[in-house]
């Protein structure tokens, strides 16, 4: 089946008792046995749910993969994938990781002695260079939180395979829809399922989907026995997302393209931070490894701080929120929103500025958007 085809229809089969066109929700903790030792394929919630199932099923047929498992938030299945690793391991990690895996893989796995060591993959030479004896995992985000660096997935697949090492990618920003990470040798896709794939800020979720039998028996038994599973109403919703997942992200990007013209053109901003733009230094890459730019935008005011502030202030339409990839557009600060742990220094190191602003662009009327950035900005 195509993209869109499977988008829509899942794996999951009208109801069978009733013939309900949308599956039915398995509001259940348990299921009763027909006699000792043969249930019907579920015994517990925490191993397996139908409504789960039928997500995990349709999750799986997006991105290309053989297994998928939907967990209770993205961090929960980034939690999930560290389980997979030992005391002494290290891993490898783009620099611009999300401030909330930087948080677990820097606060607490350090204390179960994992190292990591974090590098520019927007040059993938950056990624064998620091690999040790000891290095078990590479961990890619592509496009990154917040500044929307690209990583060549093919080039450092190319190295995870050479040097046989778990291949991580959170594609939460380009989705499906854009980017299928298993194609260029991702051993596992993490998503936020909170962000676009659900699409309606109604829930937190999170997946992993893998090819291989061996990590998605072993992430199985990790969910079994941690638990962090999603209820069966969030996978139903999430289903109710992904219907629409392709239609929403094509206007997500044509929103963000016209805004990212408007916001290169304006004379307040000082950079503006946009895969599909050809200033962005991996525009090459990132056209060629996706097939849309997806709907996130950075840029930089002069004023820095203190513009930045006034802007967020002043939007009405945009809503300042800390989440991104939903049908509503969101504006976030991430100096003291999503990345207020990053210590400053570090921030500025890694070129992120007191002023960066991040836009979820959302599918409102792109005209109604601009105006409202517009009239902020006359309060800058
Ligand atoms: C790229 C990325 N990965 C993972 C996460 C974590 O997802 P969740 O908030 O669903 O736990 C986020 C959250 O913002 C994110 O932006």
């Amino acid at each position: 089946m195509n993209f869109d085809t499977n988008a829509v229809r899942g794996k999951s089969k009208p109801d069978p008792t009733t013939g309900a066109i949308i599956p039915p929700i398995y509001q259940t903790a348990t299921y009763v046995l027909e006699e000792v030792g043969k249930d019907k394929g579920f015994d517990y919630t925490r191993s397996s749910n139908p409504t789960r199932q039928d997500l995990e099923e349709h999750l799986a047929a997006i991105e290309g993969g053989k297994h998928a498992i939907a967990f209770s938030s993205g961090m929960a299945s980034a939690d999930s994938c560290m389980k997979l690793l030992s005391k002494g391991d290290h891993v490898v990690c783009c620099d611009d990781v999300y401030g909330g895996t930087a948080r677990l893989f820097n606060k607490l796995m350090t204390n179960y002695g994992v190292e990591f060591t974090y590098v520019d993959s927007q040059n993938a030479a950056n990624v064998e260079e620091a690999i040790r004896p000891n290095t078990k995992m590479l961990w890619i985000e592509t496009p990154t939180n917040p500044l929307l660096k690209v990583t060549d997935l093919e080039a450092v697949g190319n190295i995870a395979n050479e040097r046989e090492l778990l291949y991580v990618v959170d594609t939460t920003f380009a989705t499906p829809v854009f980017l299928r990470p298993l194609e260029y040798g991702a051993d596992i896709v993490l998503h936020s399922l909170t962000k676009y794939l659900s699409g309606h800020n109604q829930l937190i979720g999170g997946a992993l989907i893998t090819n291989r039998q061996d990590l998605f028996e072993e992430l199985k038994y990790i969910q079994k026995s941690v638990g962090a599973v999603p209820s069966p109403f969030d996978c139903w919703l999430t289903i109710i997302g992904l219907k629409t997942l392709h239609l929403r992200m094509s206007r997500h990007w044509e929103n963000a393209e016209k805004i990212a013209e408007y916001l290169v053109g304006h004379p307040k901003v000082s950079r503006v931070i946009y895969p599909g733009l050809e200033s962005h230094p991996m525009h090459e890459v990132a056209k060629s490894q996706m097939s849309g730019f997806s709907g996130m935008i950075s840029f930089e005011l002069h004023g820095g701080l203190e513009a930045g502030k006034k802007l967020m202030n002043s939007v009405e339409l945009c809503m300042l929120a800390e989440s991104l990839g939903a049908v509503e557009t969101m504006i976030t600060h991430p100096a003291t929103m999503t990345h207020a742990e990053v210590p400053r220094e570090e921030r500025l190191a890694r070129g992120f500025g007191d002023g960066l602003v991040r836009l979820s662009v959302g599918i409102e009327d792109v005209e109604d958007l601009i105006s409202d950035l517009d009239s902020a900005f006359e309060k800058v």
